[in-house]
């Protein structure tokens, strides 16, 4: 549940501001990845929850065509008029500035407003505090101008931002948990039937704690799109092999050898049984068998590692420090890739000497300071009305 608190002082930064009430707020929170990595683009299956983070955007219609938007925590503001042409400079604004853009192509805004953006989701820490925004923002110019999209629509149109202002060419995976997410549950993901289901995450004695490396995942855009052509290329080839495929799902590993190219084969390997693993994950809660859980975790890591290639040293590093614990049932890089977190499943009461441990050989390693997090699942995002 989202504390009054966050809300009540969304309410009164955007009267201070604005002098005068907001007419409705929009929150969404952002995700943890459970399972399933680097597959949404390819139409497999991934195993996403929200958390307890959220961005929340204030808005108010006005009486003119003036867009105002204040972010908080970037202190800096975004002010045009409806048909102004912007090039927003900084990825906050071209978040907002495409969510617009891509509304009023749908239906010209027929007032301006305004927006006050706030928020306690980490930027850069691969929680998604992007699709959190892309989803409280969309959401919000959805029911400011009355647009009755549905859900499902509104994250395709979240997407298209990614696409077409950061282009960055990723999937659904961040937008779809922070819109659907259930508290208490996983969704399952299906990005070929572009379908969902829960399953309770109802874990007693264990949490799921983020190390954040702290590195920068400053190649992350470039390297993602490599992915994302080197699994096409593999699908392109191996369809000319096989008449039996047709899409990324009929893939299977006897497939696989087909491909000259050794990368193309690691890559589609990878994707191959990461969404066997999402399926095993899901047996395994359904069996409460937690131990088989977690080492689906860490082989989601060593494939994401040496297959997918997507990790790096530091967070490597903090994957096998964290499962030589006895209490750490599994641990694995998380999101992205190239930097950012590992996601480490813990007992409950062993939290906190997990924490001080990994900091410290952390910091005795590679003298840098581990940011390490507990998150629990929360609801999608909603609108509260004021
Ligand atoms: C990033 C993208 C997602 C997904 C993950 C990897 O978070 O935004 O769409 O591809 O990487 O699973």
């Amino acid at each position: 549940m989202i504390t009054e608190k966050i809300l009540t002082e969304a309410e009164h930064m955007f009267t201070d501001v604005f002098k005068m009430e907001p007419a409705f707020i929009s929150k969404a929170p952002g995700r943890i990845n459970i399972i399933g990595e680097h597959t949404d683009y390819n139409f497999g299956l991934s195993m996403p929850c929200a958390i307890n983070r959220w961005i929340l955007v204030s808005f108010s219609p006005r009486n003119d065509d003036r867009i105002q938007i204040i972010s908080h925590d970037f202190n800096e503001q975004l002010d045009i008029t409806i048909d102004e042409s912007y090039t927003p400079e900084s990825d906050w604004k071209k978040y907002v500035y495409g969510c617009l853009q891509i509304i009023s192509t749908l239906k010209k805004p027929a007032h301006g407003f305004n927006a006050f953006i706030q928020g306690n989701v980490p930027v850069g820490s691969g929680v998604s505090s992007s699709a959190a925004l892309e989803v409280a923002f969309m959401n919000g110019l959805n029911e400011l101008y009355n647009l009755q999209l549905d859900k499902l629509t509104i994250i395709k149109l979240c997407q298209r931002v990614e696409h077409e202002y950061l282009q960055v060419k990723s999937g659904l995976l961040d937008q779809y948990a922070s819109q659907f997410a259930k508290a208490n549950n996983f969704l399952v993901l299906d990005f070929q039937q572009m379908s969902h289901r829960y399953v309770s995450a109802a874990l007693e004695n264990h949490c799921w704690i983020l190390c954040n490396s702290m590195v920068t995942r400053t190649l992350a855009g470039t390297k993602y799109t490599e992915r994302v052509e080197e699994t096409q290329q593999a699908l392109k080839e191996l369809k000319m092999f096989f008449p039996e495929i047709r899409h990324f799902r009929d893939i299977q590993e006897a497939h696989i050898p087909a491909l000259k190219n050794v990368i193309l084969q690691k890559r589609i390997k990878h994707y191959v049984l990461e969404n066997k693993r999402v399926e095993d994950a899901i047996l395994a809660l359904q069996k409460n068998d937690l131990t088989r859980f977690g080492a689906l975790l860490s082989a989601s890591h060593i494939s994401l590692r040496d297959l997918y290639e997507v990790s790096c040293t530091e967070i490597d590093f903090l994957m096998e420090q964290a499962v030589l614990l006895p209490y750490c049932l599994g641990s694995r890089i998380m999101g992205g890739g190239f930097g950012g977190c590992t996601i480490n499943l813990v007992e409950k009461d062993k939290a906190e000497e997990f924490s001080t441990h990994i900091k410290s050989v952390y910091k005795k390693q590679f003298n840098r300071n581990a940011e390490i997090k507990e998150y629990h699942s929360v609801d999608g995002a909603s609108i509260i009305l004021v």
